[in-house]
């Protein structure tokens, strides 16, 4: 069977996605062949040639990216720290610039034994398992709403805890309840928290607005009315020095600090940017 060069299938399958508009096209095409070939990416260039029926997956899961369902689809997995999480129709994926809420809180509870950590919002569980990952002391406790997104965060505890990770607690629940966890007021070291955060009348692109969950991406009163319920549970749940991150819209990079600075008890407020230099997440610390 004639072999073909890998490098050849990657050009065109960049300039096919590029056509289609999405936004990291030789990215996207090359992780696309390292899913098909079963390498890491940064080990293409060791696969010169390659047959024809891998050209042809290769082709085939280009034509979906192409009409824009997200590279996690079709892979089926999203990485957060140094964990990857299964991800697929139903649930939010992962956003590499979660990773610097995770980064943060890590160090927070740096140096702490046991410390608590409660993840609202978890969606798919990804910061709540890569902190039991990274923590294996810690004690982790994840919210979520929505049945799906759950169902998914439970499939992916069970491959983390057969793995070898500590058990997360996992909860179904509204984080606009203000008894939630109410067992833990005052005694957690580290809230996290990713919520829907984007103005309902904001334009996305069609991997967001045609496969994330709307109301894992959206919320009311101009995309703060979920972020206020995560600022009132943890000003509520943290112990003092107890430390609370939650990720934000980046035209909220003033409002947010703000809602934050309001509880008196909320000290050392600070807006921190994503990987492209735009506000994407504040910190505080209970006082
Ligand atoms: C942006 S996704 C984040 C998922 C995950 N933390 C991550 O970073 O990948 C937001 C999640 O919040 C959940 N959610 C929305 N409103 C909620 C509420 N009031 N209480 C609890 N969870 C909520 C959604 O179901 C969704 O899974």
């Amino acid at each position: 069977m004639k072999r073909q060069p890998l490098r050849l299938a990657i050009i065109e399958a960049t300039r096919i996605l590029e056509r289609a508009g999405v936004a990291s096209p030789r990215t996207d095409a090359e992780l696309i062949a390292s899913h098909v070939l079963g390498v890491e990416r940064s080990r293409l260039p060791l696969v010169p040639l390659v047959d024809q029926p891998v050209v042809e997956a290769i082709g085939q899961l280009v034509h979906q990216r192409a009409k824009r369902v997200p590279l996690q689809h079709l892979t089926g997995w999203a990485p957060m720290g140094r964990i990857t999480v299964d991800v697929g129709a139903g649930v939010f994926v992962p956003r590499p610039e979660t990773e610097l809420l995770l980064e943060w809180g890590l160090s927070v509870i740096e140096g702490r034994e046991y410390p608590v950590v409660v993840d609202l919002c978890t969606g798919s569980g990804a910061l709540a398992l890569a902190v039991a990952h990274e923590r294996p002391d810690a004690v982790v406790y994840a919210v979520d709403i929505d049945p799906q997104a759950l169902a998914w965060a439970r499939h992916n505890a069970e491959a983390r805890a057969a793995a070898g990770d500590t058990a997360i607690r996992l909860y179904s629940g509204d984080i606009a309840d203000g008894s939630m966890f109410a067992e833990l007021d005052g005694l957690v070291d580290l809230v996290l928290c990713n919520p829907p955060y984007v103005p309902p009348s904001t334009e996305v692109p069609p991997e967001v607005a045609d496969f994330d969950p709307p109301q894992a991406v959206f919320a009311q009163e101009g995309g703060l009315e979920v972020i206020r319920y995560a600022v009132a549970a943890g000003a509520r749940l943290l112990k003092p020095t107890g430390g609370l991150a939650i990720e934000h819209d980046d035209t909220h990079g003033t409002v947010v600090p703000e809602l934050i600075a309001a509880r008196r008890v909320l000290t050392d407020v600070r807006c921190h940017p994503d990987l492209t230099g735009r506000p994407r997440f504040t910190t505080a610390r209970r006082g």
